[in-house]
């Protein structure tokens, strides 16, 4: 069945500062999955704070948002069939120890906290991260 859809991708800052940029998107582009938007930005902690509200429960929410803040990201709109599963499979799981062969935080995470790349988990949560991004 035809499902285009949307999702939110972010190239964390440890993948930003060794220059993996190009080869991540080069997965994705590989893999079926557009980039219909791009952008290299550096976010305040207070707006990495509003971006991952969903976890401020958790321990490690305030070293999250100091990291993600901590250097510049490439934020990306990918779209695809079944664009937001899609995506997750090529990340691998959340501690790279843990990932699959050749996803991307396989091949390039150094940490569960430094695992190079988010990606929205839904498609409710990925209208609302890219909402976030990419309003107007
Ligand atoms: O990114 P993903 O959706 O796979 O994982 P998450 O459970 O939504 O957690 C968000 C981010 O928090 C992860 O990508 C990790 O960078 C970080 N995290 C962490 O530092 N320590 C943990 N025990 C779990 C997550
Ligand atoms: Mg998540």
């Amino acid at each position: 069945m035809n499902n285009i859809e949307q999702t939110l991708s972010i190239i964390k800052p440890d993948a930003v500062e060794r220059n993996l940029t190009d080869e991540i998107k080069k997965i994705f582009t590989n893999n079926n999955l557009n980039i219909k938007e791009s952008k290299k930005i550096h976010i305040t902690k207070d707006e990495a704070s509003e971006f991952y509200k969903v976890h401020q429960s958790k321990p490690f929410y305030n070293d999250l948002c100091a990291y993600l803040s901590s250097g510049p990201i490439v934020v990306m709109i990918l779209e695809g069939q079944n664009a937001v599963l899609a995506n997750r499979k090529l990340m691998g799981a959340t501690n790279p120890k843990e990932a699959e062969e050749k996803t991307i935080r396989k091949l390039y995470g150094i940490s569960i906290d430094k695992n190079s790349v988010h990606g929205s988990d839904s498609t409710e949560n990925a209208k609302k991260e890219i909402e976030f991004f990419f309003k107007n």
